[in-house]
């Protein structure tokens, strides 16, 4: 009998694995977003943000990492580094240049929450109502400065106290993520 009961909750333990694992979103991809918001793509594509991969190759704005206390060398496979300078590593986003090119760099999704979900219901209903997406994970990044520190914090080799410039003001820097355009509907 105790051998029945401890296969069943096995069981039951896969099955809840693999429905939570079907629910969490999907990481799209800038691309997929610019399909529908060209201005935002636009302005953030002009920001350090969309290039922040660059910065990991070796050659790369060698005098701020020697700042930092880093080398110069290879860091574009390290994981302690892909963490913040790609989108959802780590969170079934990217996992390497050659497998997902597309999730190089700090994205919309990096910000807003993984898409899969809510830019279905984006699509369906020019209308939505916002907690039906936020329900369906998008976030908005002003309600909570967590989202932000999770790669501004003391874990990033460049923090305020090694550059005045790398201080983390949010406020400030969430008019410098893209420019804001006014909505068409409410939600
Ligand atoms: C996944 C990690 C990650 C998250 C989350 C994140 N950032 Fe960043 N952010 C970066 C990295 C990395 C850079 C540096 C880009 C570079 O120079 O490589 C950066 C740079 C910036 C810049 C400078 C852009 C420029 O062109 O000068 C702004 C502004 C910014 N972040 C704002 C925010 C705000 C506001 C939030 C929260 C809503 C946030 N970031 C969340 C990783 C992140
Ligand atoms: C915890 C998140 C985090 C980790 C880990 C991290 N970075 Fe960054 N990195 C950032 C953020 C945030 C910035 C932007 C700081 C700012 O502009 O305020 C940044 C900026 C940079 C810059 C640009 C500095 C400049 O002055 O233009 C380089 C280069 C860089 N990171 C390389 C690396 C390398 C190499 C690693 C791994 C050894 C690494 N980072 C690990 C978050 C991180
Ligand atoms: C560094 C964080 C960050 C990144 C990256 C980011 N956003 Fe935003 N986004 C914001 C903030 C902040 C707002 C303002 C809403 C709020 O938080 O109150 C916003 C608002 C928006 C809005 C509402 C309309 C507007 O213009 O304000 C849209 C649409 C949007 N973002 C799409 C995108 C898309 C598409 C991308 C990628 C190409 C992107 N965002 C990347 C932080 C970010
Ligand atoms: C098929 C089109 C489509 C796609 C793809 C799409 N969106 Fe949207 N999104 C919309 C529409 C339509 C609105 C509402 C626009 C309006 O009212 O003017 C919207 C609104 C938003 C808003 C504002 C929500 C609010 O009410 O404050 C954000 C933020 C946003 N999208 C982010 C994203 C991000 C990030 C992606 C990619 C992961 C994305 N969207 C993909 C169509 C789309």
């Amino acid at each position: 009998m105790k051998k029945i009961i401890g296969f069943v909750s096995i069981l039951f333990v896969m099955a809840l694995f693999v429905v939570s694992y079907a629910n969490a979103a999907d990481y799209i991809g800038a691309k997929k977003c610019k399909a529908c918001h060209m201005k935002q793509f636009k302005s953030w594509n002009e920001t350090k943000m969309a290039t922040s991969y660059e910065n990991l190759k070796a050659g790369v704005k060698v005098a701020e990492k020697k700042k930092a206390g880093l080398e110069d060398k290879d860091y574009t496979t390290d994981p302690k580094c892909l963490k913040c300078h790609t989108t959802g590593y780590g969170k079934g986003g990217f996992v390497s240049m050659e497998k997902t090119p597309d999730l190089a760099g700090v994205q919309c999704e990096g910000c807003h929450g993984p898409g899969g979900n809510f830019s279905q219901i984006m699509k369906k209903n020019k209308e939505f109502p916002l907690a039906e997406v936020k329900a369906a994970g998008l976030i908005i990044p002003s309600e909570d400065e967590k989202g932000c520190m999770a790669c501004h914090a003391a874990d990033s080799p460049f923090v305020e106290k090694v550059d005045a410039k790398y201080k983390f003001d949010f406020k400030e820097r969430l008019k410098k993520t893209h420019e804001h355009f006014p909505l068409k509907n409410k939600h």
